[in-house]
């Protein structure tokens, strides 16, 4: 059976005027322009402006929030696909407080009831390693869901930053200053038009089947219950939901890696540009651009890119004159400027995404590097013909 495609192009945003008498969003931040515009950078030098980040915006503590009982069941929480295990949050930021450490970072959030949620924890994320210490302590980590915020704040979540600096990152894109409201569990949330408090308990339950990046399904897994106890919503609120392997997400999970992937390329030679292509789930491929000054700088700008974003399978290194954001022009560079036995580079036995259907059982996967640069002194016989 053919499968239908995800529509080509630009997912446009969708606003629904009623979903059973309540208003939602979808595709905020869909495109990379979109994103732009919402953190108020230019599009053309965004990745090299956010790689300056200095995760130091100022936090404003200004009041509580009144919560009043969960009811899961009134808000527009979406089912995506028809295997889908249920209906699922697939927007909210779990911010979670321990040891004097805030955490924020989306997890999925399939609804059991109309107070709990089974929350998808990859090992090894805060979120995870948070609740670790707190089950080893005999107690339940306190956390607070917000659905409906702020594009830059959603982004700084969606960042690997330094533990604990996702606020400060999210001030910092916001001009300098968030401000927050402290939860009755203690947990500090920014503005949001739906927040629920609650805490990450240590029972487990089935979690999945759910979609995710790649447009394949992720495997059920035991996974973490958070019990809600509380919940804030605003007069007639926005519900956003992110389509499980849809622009919105690709573009939330593969943009914030690329200004570190281009710090981390800036070591090894001077970079010029860096996208997470569509077509490689906006997490799995990436397009370099450089400027070559030596003729190893392509292979070192890919083990350094592989090295800042251990996720990523393929990575292909352009020169000034390709646009990484133009398949065709990639294409172009791939087929004039690779010879094969001298510019691709394959690794095998590394760990790369879990959420790769070739990943191999014991998690390791084969990463390939293309130098479709030109050869060094022979700019001449690459160069194309300009009128
Ligand atoms: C739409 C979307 C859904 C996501 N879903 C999950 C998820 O279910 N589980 C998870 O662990 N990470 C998920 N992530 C990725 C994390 O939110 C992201 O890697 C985050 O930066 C991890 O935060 P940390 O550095 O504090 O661990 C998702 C990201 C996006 C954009």
């Amino acid at each position: 059976m053919v499968a239908p495609k995800m529509a080509a192009g630009t997912a446009k945003l969708l606003f629904f005027h009623n979903i059973g008498g309540h208003r939602a969003v979808m595709n905020l931040t869909a495109s990379r322009r979109a994103l732009s515009l919402a953190l108020g950078i230019d599009e053309k030098v965004m990745v090299k402006t956010l790689a300056d980040a200095k995760f130091n915006g100022k936090i404003v503590e200004d009041g509580t929030l009144a919560m009043t009982k969960p009811d899961l069941n009134s808000l527009p929480i979406m089912h995506h696909f028809p295997k889908d295990a249920g209906r699922y949050i697939t927007s909210g930021i779990v911010f979670s407080s321990w040891d004097g450490v805030e955490n924020a970072s989306i997890h999925r959030m399939q609804v059991l009831d109309d107070h709990r949620v089974a929350a998808r924890l990859v090992e090894g994320r805060h979120t995870h390693v948070m609740v670790k210490k707190a089950i080893a302590k005999g107690e339940k980590l306190p956390v607070a869901v917000t659905i409906g915020t702020h594009p830059a704040v959603t982004f700084a979540s969606c960042t690997r930053v330094p533990a604990g600096m996702e606020l400060a990152y999210a001030a910092e894109l916001m001009g300098g200053m968030l401000n927050v409201k402290r939860c009755s569990n203690g947990v500090l949330v920014p503005d949001a038009e739906i927040v629920l408090e609650g805490y990450i308990t240590a029972e487990l339950t089935e979690e999945g089947p759910f979609v995710d990046i790649t447009g394949t399904y992720d495997p059920v897994r035991m996974q973490h219950i958070i019990e809600f106890t509380g919940m804030y919503t605003k007069p007639d609120f926005i519900y956003h939901g992110i389509l499980p392997g849809g622009d919105e997400h690709k573009v939330l999970m593969g943009c914030p890696y690329e200004p570190k992937i281009y710090k981390a390329v800036a070591g090894v030679t001077e970079v010029r540009n860096v996208v997470l292509t569509k077509g490689g789930c906006g997490y799995l491929h990436a397009v370099i651009q450089i400027k070559k000054s030596t003729q190893g700088d392509a292979k070192n700008a890919i083990m350094a890119a592989f090295a800042a974003h251990t996720s990523l399978k393929h990575v292909v290194v352009v020169d000034e004159d390709i646009d990484p954001e133009d398949p065709h022009d990639v294409e172009y560079a791939v087929a004039t400027r690779v010879s094969g036995d001298r510019d691709v580079m394959v690794i095998t036995g590394v760990r790369g995404s879990s959420l790769d259907p070739c990943q191999l059982e014991d998690g390791t996967n084969v990463k390939i590097g293309v130098d479709a640069t030109m050869v060094l002194g022979r700019e001449a016989d690459f160069l194309r013909a300009t009128w």
